[in-house]
């Protein structure tokens, strides 16, 4: 059992996607730290971001247990991902691992931009989470502000916008949803109503099968 969840940047997905794997007792992988984790460790090594058959190198060494997204946050990380993650043999490599991951048992949750349409298009439940730009620039920015460190809004929401277009701009596994994908809009809802929402949909396909 999958349950892929995507979306943009700061809608919701990693907070619903904990809860959902920590109600039905499934595995939980956040991909975009598989991204994150291959460009901290091409920064901290010193290695360039545009060339592709380093990058690929590293992305094969990455471990996916243990990864942590406190470690892992820092806005330049997650410039550096979403740089590397343009490149496509980079992706391959990462996708073969969350693709592995996805066959644990139980059963498994992963979220990202891709999980529905690339890593795992056969996932019997796909959900789409998104949230206007404003609106995940401002849970954003509370949340910086919520750990007592300075934030400036307007250069989160830039940001937030300039990711969205990097993510659903590149040619090779863009931002979209699936054909099949139920959609979100967390803009107006609760993380507890959010979850409710998904609940009932997973719980529907679950009965089926
Ligand atoms: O969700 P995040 O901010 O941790 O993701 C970091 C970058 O990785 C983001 O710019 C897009 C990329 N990413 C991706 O291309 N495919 C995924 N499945 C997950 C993340």
């Amino acid at each position: 059992m999958i349950i892929a969840i995507d979306g943009p940047a700061a809608a919701g997905k990693g907070t619903l996607s904990r809860k959902i794997a920590e109600t039905y007792g499934f595995h939980h992988l956040d991909t975009g730290l598989t991204y994150r984790a291959t460009a901290k460790a091409l920064l901290d090594a010193g290695l360039p971001l545009d060339s592709e058959a380093v990058a690929e190198d590293m992305a094969r060494r990455v471990e996916l247990a243990g990864l942590n997204r406190d470690v892992l946050s820092a806005h330049e990380i997650g410039e550096a991902a979403s740089q590397i993650a343009t490149m496509p043999a980079v992706r391959r490599a990462l996708v073969e691992a969350q693709r592995r991951f996805a066959q644990k048992k139980p059963g498994t949750v992963l979220d990202g931009r891709d999980i529905g349409t690339v890593v795992c298009p056969e996932a019997p439940v796909k959900l789409f989470v998104t949230a206007n730009a404003e609106v995940r620039a401002r849970r954003r920015f509370d949340e910086i502000r919520a750990k007592g460190q300075a934030a400036d809004f307007d250069q989160i929401f830039d940001d937030v916008k300039r990711r969205d277009e990097r993510d659903m701009g590149r040619a090779d596994s863009p931002l979209k949803p699936a054909a099949d994908a139920h959609l979100l809009d967390t803009s107006e809802m609760s993380i507890e109503a959010a979850f409710q929402s998904a609940k009932s949909i997973i719980d529907a396909v679950l009965k089926k099968i």
